[in-house]
């Protein structure tokens, strides 16, 4: 059985031979800081956010992109392992995406944690490379296609055209810190503090980044800065716009600078392919419409966009030996044959 990892700085996501997406789960453990136990993983870590007592460290390992944390990555992992495969794997096969940004002393980390957890061979596959995958494009073409993953902790760039990378970057701008910017938006406006989740559902429920109007609403909880006395305060989506938009076209201005760099046949096909957006910062409210205002290139969600990478991990297994810069560092572990 061969098994797709997508460990993504906000969500981790297996998929197992054909039943597609079997695990889904935020990037999120929860340990005891004495004994250094994991109490927690996943969803059920994720609602102990900003509500464990003091004795309880609830943290995401790989928020901003990078491991803050080696032996809690490690445990994330064969934890999630185990609990799709019930802990007797038949040595299957793991094609597996990690942050972009994290070095390969690291990415060795999280290949033998996998490996621990009794996967035979482990085969890292670049973020960008399975995202198109699985958008469901065909990406042996000679023709280029553009795809911006945007995530927890990165987004990441790219551009591919037969199996490879043209030019890629990957910037820490995505989900968190839009997040922390609401945060601070509501901060200065109302001297109100909300905390990280209430930010995140304010985020989801009201972002437009591209035509508020002001007439979406929600009410937000949290806890007054002057009187220090819990209180609520009512969002709107014009709030919401104010509070992200700088962060939205610093975002624009990165894809800008990558087809920039790209070479003009491959820019001329971005004009008919146009700019795929994945990963759960694609569902940002009219992103798409500002990155096609700008840049005057077609741009929309892939399908289904947060599970784009997991799937294409799963689909990579039949281009194996096709794809190139999917497994550019394989040869680094000498996993391969
Ligand atoms: N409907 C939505 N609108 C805006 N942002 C969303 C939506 N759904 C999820 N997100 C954001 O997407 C991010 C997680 O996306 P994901 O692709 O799973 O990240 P990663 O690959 O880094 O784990 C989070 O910051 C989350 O708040
Ligand atoms: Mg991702």
């Amino acid at each position: 059985m061969d098994i797709g990892i997508d460990l993504g700085t906000a969500n981790i996501m297996i998929t197992m031979g054909s039943k597609g997406v079997v695990f889904y789960e935020p990037t999120v453990v929860a340990f005891n800081k004495k004994t250094e136990e994991i109490i927690a993983v996943g969803t059920k870590a994720y609602k102990m956010i900003g509500k464990a007592p003091d004795h309880i460290a609830v943290i995401r390992p790989l928020s901003d992109g990078v491991i803050s944390d080696y032996d809690m990555t490690e445990s994330l992992i064969k934890e999630c392992i185990h609990r799709v495969t019930g802990r007797q794997m038949l040595m299957p096969r793991i094609v597996m995406c990690v942050p972009s940004m994290i070095t390969d002393v690291e990415s060795r980390a999280v290949i033998d944690a996998a490996r621990q957890a009794g996967a035979q061979k482990v085969y890292l596959i670049e973020e960008p490379v399975a995202a198109l995958l699985g958008a469901g494009a065909d990406i042996s073409e000679a023709k280029g296609r553009m795809v911006v993953d945007i995530g927890g902790g990165t987004t990441d760039i790219a551009v591919i055209s037969m199996n490879g990378i043209v030019a890629k970057s990957s910037v820490k701008l995505a989900g968190n810190k839009i997040d922390a910017a609401v945060i601070k938006y509501v901060q200065n406006k109302y001297r109100v503090l909300i905390g990280e989740r209430t930010a995140e559902n304010a985020k989801i429920t009201l972002a437009n980044v591209f035509d508020p109007n002001g007439s979406r609403e929600m009410a937000v909880k949290g806890r007054n800065l002057v009187t220090g006395l819990p209180a609520k305060v009512t969002l709107t989506d014009y709030d919401m716009y104010k509070a992200i938009i700088d962060i939205a076209n610093e975002l624009t201005d990165a894809v800008k600078n990558i087809l920039e760099q790209t070479p003009p046949e491959l820019a001329g096909d971005i004009h008919s392919t146009g700019i795929v957006l994945t990963g759960g910062g694609a569902l940002i409210g009219g992103l798409d419409k500002l990155i096609e205002r700008e840049t005057k290139i077609r741009t929309f969600a892939a399908e289904d966009p947060i599970r784009c990478v997991a799937r294409g991990t799963g689909i990579a297994f039949s281009h194996l030996d096709t794809l190139l810069d999917g497994f550019e560092r394989i040869s680094l572990y000498g996993y391969s044959d």
